[in-house]
């Protein structure tokens, strides 16, 4: 008699465990339901569960940061970090405090020229025996900067950024600009980026978008990065770029933001499996999308920063984004902007925001109407 209730008991405390546990398993994967309806393809959800093994205690409750899988079949997370004009003496600890906090997306290039900060906090919080965080949890980026055209100069400038970052390889290597200047060797500093003593550039008699993408081909048949694509390709670039690529590129990177949607040039993506990611989402420091009243509203009603709400706006079209922030509040509020459900109603609201803002206006910087 004792024998068969304890028996019982055995049997009631496994089925009461079983339905815990599933309920705590539910309680990870309905997140992704609301994801796929929005139109992200979530990553299976046994992947989206280990991707945080050892929580770090500093905020209370990291949620799995998002994720979207790639034409290619890789997966990232959708809520990414930038490092453009993060100055040295900055960038390290903002790029240290985004990961401890949960960002698995961090976007770098060799023009920012801070890979060399970025790696050290990358070989702190990777290296060791129990490292911080897994190097293969998080995707990196970094991008050829336009003084490399030739392949063998873009093999050398995506082995100079892995020096650089401290890393084996890539996640992703991103042709930075569809332009090609003078090569003036590496690393890429204000006297070798391109442009001569008088600062104009010099354009490249050589090198064409058609070398260069040999070299991105190459560095991923070389296995220096996981996957290649683009940043600022119009869609009549993307259009003569498939025509030659034997690799077709992942990604293109392109300023988008409430004031900037670029609806058509996504569209296009989409029609050729590219994916988006949208940079500046807060208006890169500008008057723009983070001073806008109808943001503002929508932040009040939140009770969020307008900045989280643009980012909010930016992943409910299915791209990934890139915020950047050396203030360690905005970067814990920006990266819990995906928590954030916009309604229809408010995601209409800011789909009327487009008015073709351009943050990232190249003239400022190059003299050169490279958006004409
Ligand atoms: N492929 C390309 O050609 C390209 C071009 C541009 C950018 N990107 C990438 O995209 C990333 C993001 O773009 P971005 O740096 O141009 O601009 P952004 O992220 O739109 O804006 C950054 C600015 O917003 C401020 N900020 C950050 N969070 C805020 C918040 N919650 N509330 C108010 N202000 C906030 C930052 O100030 P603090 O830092 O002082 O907090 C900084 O001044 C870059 O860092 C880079 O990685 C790529």
């Amino acid at each position: 008699m004792l024998t068969q209730l304890a028996s019982t008991a055995r049997l009631l405390l496994s089925r009461l465990s079983v339905s815990l546990q599933a309920s705590r398993v539910l309680s990870l994967i309905r997140p992704l339901d609301r994801l796929a309806r929005l139109g992200f393809s979530p990553a299976p959800p046994t992947r989206s569960l280990v991707r945080f093994p050892r929580p770090i205690p500093t905020l209370s409750a990291i949620m799995p940061s998002k994720t979207v899988t790639l034409p290619t079949g890789h997966t990232l997370a959708v809520n990414g970090f930038g490092t453009w004009k993060s100055e040295p003496g900055k960038v390290g600890a903002a790029v240290k405090k985004a990961l401890e906090i949960g960002y698995r997306h961090i976007d770098c290039a060799a023009i920012y020229m801070n890979e060399a900060e970025v790696g050290a906090v990358f070989a702190e919080m990777f290296g060791g025996d129990n490292p911080a965080v897994k190097r293969e949890d998080v995707w990196i980026t970094s991008k050829v900067w336009t003084s490399c055209g030739s392949k063998k100069e873009v093999v050398a400038a995506c082995r100079q950024s892995l020096s650089d970052l401290k890393l084996d390889y890539l996640d992703e290597y991103l042709v930075h600009w569809p332009a090609n200047w003078e090569h003036q060797g590496l690393p890429i500093t204000e006297t070798t980026m391109g442009t001569g003593p008088d600062g104009k550039l010099r354009w490249s008699k050589t090198n064409t978008l058609q070398s260069k993408w040999e070299g991105m081909e190459e560095c991923h048949r070389l296995g220096l990065t996981k996957t290649i694509g683009v940043s600022n390709y119009s869609a009549l670039l993307l259009m003569d770029l498939l025509s030659y690529a034997k690799i077709p590129p992942a990604i293109n990177q392109i300023e988008a933001h409430v004031n900037n949607q670029r609806a058509e040039l996504r569209s296009v993506c989409t029609d050729n499996n590219i994916h988006v990611t949208m940079y500046s989402v807060l208006g890169s420091g500008k008057e723009g999308p983070l001073q806008d009243p109808t943001v503002k509203a929508i932040a009040k009603a939140h009770g969020v920063s307008p900045g989280a709400i643009c980012i909010a706006w930016a992943l409910s079209t299915g791209c990934s984004v890139l915020a950047k922030s050396v203030t360690p509040s905005r970067v814990e509020e920006n990266f819990k902007a995906d928590e954030i459900d916009l309604t229809a109603d408010e995601v209409k609201q800011l789909e009327a925001l487009e008015r073709g803002l351009l943050v990232c206006n190249m003239n400022e910087y190059w003299g050169f109407p490279a958006h004409a």
